[in-house]
Parts: structure tokens; sequence; C-alpha cells
């Protein structure tokens, strides 16, 4: 099977976002006019026309010919969260998608005619956001406490958003988000899921990705 596409945009680089919502359907456009800051509002139309475009290019198809089709493994199709995926002519599209944003930026990892069973997920974090107070309680396990403090100071903050970076890629490929608790998982050491290494991401960034 072949490794995922992996493409970092930045979201104000995206073409054409206040003509493009219509397209990417009813629910998107509801979302985003429910996002009370303009550039909230901006990010996620952006992220998701680059997403589209990114579908269309790795299926080597018009664009116009995909419609957005969000799963959520608690509600289900028809709505507007979950697990990113296009139908392609009407009919589930052979893609397996994942996306991520922060900071001005979208990582997008897609699969193309991969096995049904497949499932993946990305994240990108900024490193200055898993620093709150109180984050090592919150989010991390035992083992994961253990190898901060086994390393030295200077370097924790990046090693918090990675693990971070870790925890929601894994959530996404599968499909739990943030409702399993992240201080339970482990993420050191698990099978398929990687940091981001193989291109440079803008200073006070980290990535990683999960397929499995
Ligand atoms: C998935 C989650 C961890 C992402 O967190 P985040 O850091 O805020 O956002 P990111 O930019 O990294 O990722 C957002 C993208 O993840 C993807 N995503 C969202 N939920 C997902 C899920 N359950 N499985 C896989 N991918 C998911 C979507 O592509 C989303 O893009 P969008 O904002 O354009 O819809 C978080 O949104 C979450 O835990 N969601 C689950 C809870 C939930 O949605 N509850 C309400 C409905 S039951």
């Amino acid at each position: 099977m072949d490794s995922p596409v992996l493409e970092l945009r930045k979201l104000s680089d995206v073409p054409g976002t206040s003509g493009q919502i219509q397209p990417l359907g009813l629910p998107a456009f509801e979302r985003a006019n429910s996002l009370a800051k303009p550039e909230d509002r901006d990010d996620f139309v952006a992220g998701r026309i680059a997403l589209w475009h990114f579908a269309a290019a790795l299926l080597e198809v018009d664009p116009a010919r995909l419609v957005p089709d969000y799963r959520c493994p608690r509600c289900g199709p028809g709505q507007d969260h979950g697990r990113p995926g296009f139908l392609l002519d009407g009919g589930p599209a052979p893609l397996v998608l994942s996306a991520s944003r922060a900071s001005g930026w979208v990582l997008l990892a897609g699969v193309v005619h991969a096995p049904e069973e497949l499932r993946l997920g990305v994240d990108l974090e900024s490193t200055g956001k898993a620093t709150f107070e109180g984050f090592d309680d919150v989010a991390l396990t035992a083992t994961e406490k253990r190898f901060l403090s086994s390393i030295p100071d200077q370097e924790r903050d990046s090693q918090r958003a990675r693990l971070w970076a870790r925890k929601e890629a894994w959530l996404k490929m599968t499909g739990e988000g943030l409702r399993r608790n992240p201080a339970e998982l482990d993420v050191l050491d698990l099978p398929g899921l990687r940091d981001v290494t193989e291109r440079a991401l803008p200073d006070g960034l980290v990535a990683a990705l999960a397929l499995g």
C-alpha cells in the first residue's frame, strides 16, 4: 500500500475562499456562519477548500464532481463534523483523508484507492499551545510524564506538543476524537503512529500521522 500523500498549505494562500463556500455544502456554510470571529471563519473555509482541491488532485478529477461527506462515528453521515470524506459523482470517493489546522496552516493527508478498512489521522500542533498549566495531568499518561521528566527542561514544551499531536492523530484515525480521555492513551510507542518528519514544518509546528 502507498504511504499517505502529505500537503502543507498556508491558509492565507488558499485561493477563492470568499466565493467558494457554496460547493462545500449547506452544513459547511452553516458551520462557517456559526463561527463568531471572522478569522476563524476564514481559516475554516480555507481549510475546507484546501482539502477539497487536495482530494480532487489526488483523484485526478474536477473538484466540481466532489461533494463533502463527513462521517461521525457517533452521529453518522449527513452532518458536518467527524471524519472527512467526499462523494464522487454521488458514490463514495475511493480516498481516505485527514486534515488539521494550526497557526494559519493546514496539513492534509490522503491515500487513494486504499483498502476499505484503512484509517488515517493527521494532526498539526503549535509548540506554544500544549504548555498551559495543568496540561500534563489532563493529557498525559504516567509513562509519558516519566518520559518528560527524563529529558532536558528546554525540550519539554516541544515534546508536549509532539505527544499531543500524536494523541490527536491517533484519535482522528480511530474516529473517537477527544471523546476518549487522552490521559489514558499512551502514544510513545503505538504501531502505525509517528511524528511527521518527511517534510520540513514551519518553526513552532510539529505534526503526527497515524495509519492503521
Ligand atoms: C478531532 C479533534 C480531536 C480535532 O481537534 P482540533 O485540534 O480542534 O482540530 P484540527 O484542526 O486538528 O482537526 C480538525 C479536523 O479533524 C477532522 N475530524 C474532526 N473530528 C474527527 C473525527 N471524529 N475523526 C476523524 N477526523 C475528525 C476534520 O477534518 C476536522 O476538520 P474541520 O474542522 O474542517 O471539520 C476534535 O475536534 C474532537 O475531539 N472532536 C470530537 C468531538 C466531537 O466532534 N463532538 C461533537 C460531535 S459528536
